[in-house]
């Protein structure tokens, strides 16, 4: 069976390569390169002994996404391709609605051309909005976000469910990622963000590696164990698994499933810290800073659905989420750029 990931070069995307390549599957990528390197397709070879095919293309670009359908025998696709960044996407929306929502439609259209029926979607915990209560279950009512980012996701969904509902071939599973972090255990292939990261274990690699030189924690006034955010942070080699097992879970039922992936356990800000130091010795000095807009106080994971349905559950823990994301960042202090 033929993948093709759009947006296959990227964090989430090239770990789920990796997991596909190991598994049998053959794997296309599509990816602009936008905010990602070549030098990933590399490493993923280095690592799995395969190399997937590669087009350098915008997803919204019809005609040069045609070619790779064309050209290639497409079974499933998994939608990774999509600009996320949470800040710019409220200064610029309208870039985010555009590529976000355009991504998706070109990619619609081109599997109904090519009669590819299963479609898995780079969702997010985001679309339970600001005022769903925890643990996230699938069956919540979605919708309430707090930035176009999130909105994106929120629309995309509904028009995979509107494109199932017109076409009783189509399957689509709509997997709603929790915090990925972590890297592969190799140390070739990692989160390789482009300036100062937003996220907060990037920001904890960078301050140990003495690119940054303190960690600003936002807000400690918050109603948690410690008054810092909690968040159910997922490895991202678990998260590539998760794909996997939908690919499959998609080639076998049809209609739509919401799917969490996520740990159901979720930890502070300073659980992190603390985390990655025991886990790395190394200390990371950081500042209380002021609540940043837009972020909750706490959210994680009913995981449960994932593992009745995929037979899939979270197995690495946090000690080696940290080990991970510092073992990248160790052996790559410039990411992909030597
Ligand atoms: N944090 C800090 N300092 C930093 C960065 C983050 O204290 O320098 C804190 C945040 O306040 C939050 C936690 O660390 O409490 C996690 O923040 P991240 O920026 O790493 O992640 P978010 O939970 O804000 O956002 C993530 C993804 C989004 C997605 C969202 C909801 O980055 O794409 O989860 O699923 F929309």
């Amino acid at each position: 069976m033929n993948i093709l990931l759009t947006g296959g070069a990227g964090f989430i995307g090239s770990h789920t390569c990796v997991e596909l390549l190991n598994s049998g599957y053959g794997v296309v990528i599509a990816d602009d390169l936008s905010n990602s390197k070549i030098q990933v397709i590399d490493r993923i070879e280095e690592i799995t002994g395969k190399r997937p095919v590669f087009y350098k293309i915008d997803v919204s670009d019809k005609p040069a996404l045609d070619v790779v359908f064309k050209e290639n025998d497409i079974d499933a696709v998994v939608h990774f391709a999509g600009y996320k960044a949470v800040g710019e996407s409220c200064t610029k929306p309208l870039k985010y609605y555009r590529n976000n929502l355009d991504t998706t439609l070109t990619l619609l259209e081109l599997m109904e051309k090519y009669d590819v029926n299963s479609f898995i979607f780079s969702s997010s915990a985001t679309v339970y909005g600001a005022d769903a209560p925890v643990p996230y279950t699938e069956g919540m009512q979605t919708g309430g976000c707090t930035n176009p980012y999130g909105w994106t996701k929120y629309m995309i969904e509904q028009i995979l469910k509107d494109a199932s509902a017109a076409n009783e071939k189509l399957s689509v599973v709509l997997l709603r990622y929790f915090n990925p972090i972590g890297a592969h255990s190799s140390g070739k292939i990692g989160e390789d963000p482009s300036g100062i990261p937003n996220n907060l274990l990037p920001y904890i690699t960078q301050v140990a590696s003495g690119k940054l030189s303190e960690l600003g924690v936002f807000g400690n006034d918050y109603e948690t164990h410690d008054g810092t955010g909690v968040r159910d942070y997922i490895h991202v080699c678990d998260l590539a698994d998760g794909h996997v097992l939908s690919v499959k879970y998609a080639a076998e039922h049809k209609g739509v499933q919401e799917i969490n992936l996520g740990t159901g356990v979720g930890y502070s800000v300073l659980d992190v810290v603390n985390a990655f130091e025991q886990a790395n010795d190394i200390k990371i000095p950081y500042a209380i800073k002021p609540r940043r807009d837009g972020d909750l106080p706490e959210y994680y994971a009913d995981a449960s659905k994932a593992l009745k349905l995929l037979g899939w559950s979270a197995k690495r823990d946090l000690k080696a989420m940290c080990r991970d994301s510092w073992n990248w960042q160790k052996n790559n202090p410039n990411g992909y750029e030597y």
